[in-house]
């Protein structure tokens, strides 16, 4: 793949992957900076999207539009959406879809965007395969899972919310970004992933567990990337 793009939706997400980086140049797009460089010998765009679809979704465009990318990353957190997938563990997305369309009103299963073909899209099996391989190198004290990512404009920290989601959906985590990249990459015809460390259980407990472990969940994405990136 010639250049990669990756997008983390907050600060913490990219900055130590834009610490890495050679080369680096710096342009500001929609209010966004977009650093061009190498990091591990590759050519990559790191960016911060801001939290939310929509932040997502323009950032994912600009980066296809403004840099021609042949594949995109999503890195960052997740709430866990499954008892067996720990606080640290990594999801690799197989999948990813909007938890959060809803025109039921018009007859449509939730997450279903009427009159577009698909509103489940499918990441790239070579880059999870070399995604999970690599976590095994890496990472092997880290759980890591490959399923289902459900995104929404929520921060889900309910039980009922969450069991929601896991009955509907069948989702392996939950976050605010993840689904909206996959459709913007589906709708350019580029390969995408979603790497989510888990930083909560998406329940009552979210908001505290996410504030004490969202460093160390961003650390094992961290480690991921710099062995996955030079594979691609
Ligand atoms: N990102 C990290 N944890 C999350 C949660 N519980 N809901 C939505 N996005 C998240």
């Amino acid at each position: 793949m010639r250049t990669i793009g990756i997008i983390g939706a907050m600060d913490e997400e990219v900055k130590l992957l834009k610490d890495s980086m050679d080369g680096v140049e710096v342009r500001n797009i929609a209010s966004m900076d977009f650093y061009k460089g190498h990091f591990k010998g590759k050519s990559v765009v790191i960016v911060r999207s801001g939290i939310g679809k929509v932040n997502a979704a323009i950032c994912t465009q600009i980066l296809v539009d403004n840099y021609g990318i042949d594949a995109v990353i999503n890195t960052g957190v997740a709430g866990s959406l499954r008892n067996e997938i720990n606080i640290g563990d990594i999801v690799l997305s197989t999948d990813a879809l909007q938890h959060d369309m809803d025109a039921t009103g018009f007859g449509y299963e939730m997450g279903v965007i009427p009159r577009m073909e698909s509103s489940i899209f499918e990441a790239d099996k070579e880059m999870i395969e070399k995604a999970s391989m690599i976590c095994a190198r890496e990472i092997p004290e880290v759980g890591v899972y490959k399923g289902r990512v459900v995104s929404g404009d929520q921060f889900v920290s309910h039980m009922d919310k969450k069991e929601w989601l896991v009955q509907t959906f069948k989702g392996y985590c939950t976050e605010m970004e993840g689904a909206a990249i996959a459709q913007t990459a589906y709708l350019n015809n580029i390969p995408f992933l979603i790497i989510r460390a888990i930083s909560d259980k998406a329940d009552q407990s979210a908001e505290m567990t996410y504030s004490e472990f969202e460093h160390m969940a961003i650390n094992n994405t961290v480690k991921l990337l710099n062995g996955l990136v030079p594979e691609l």
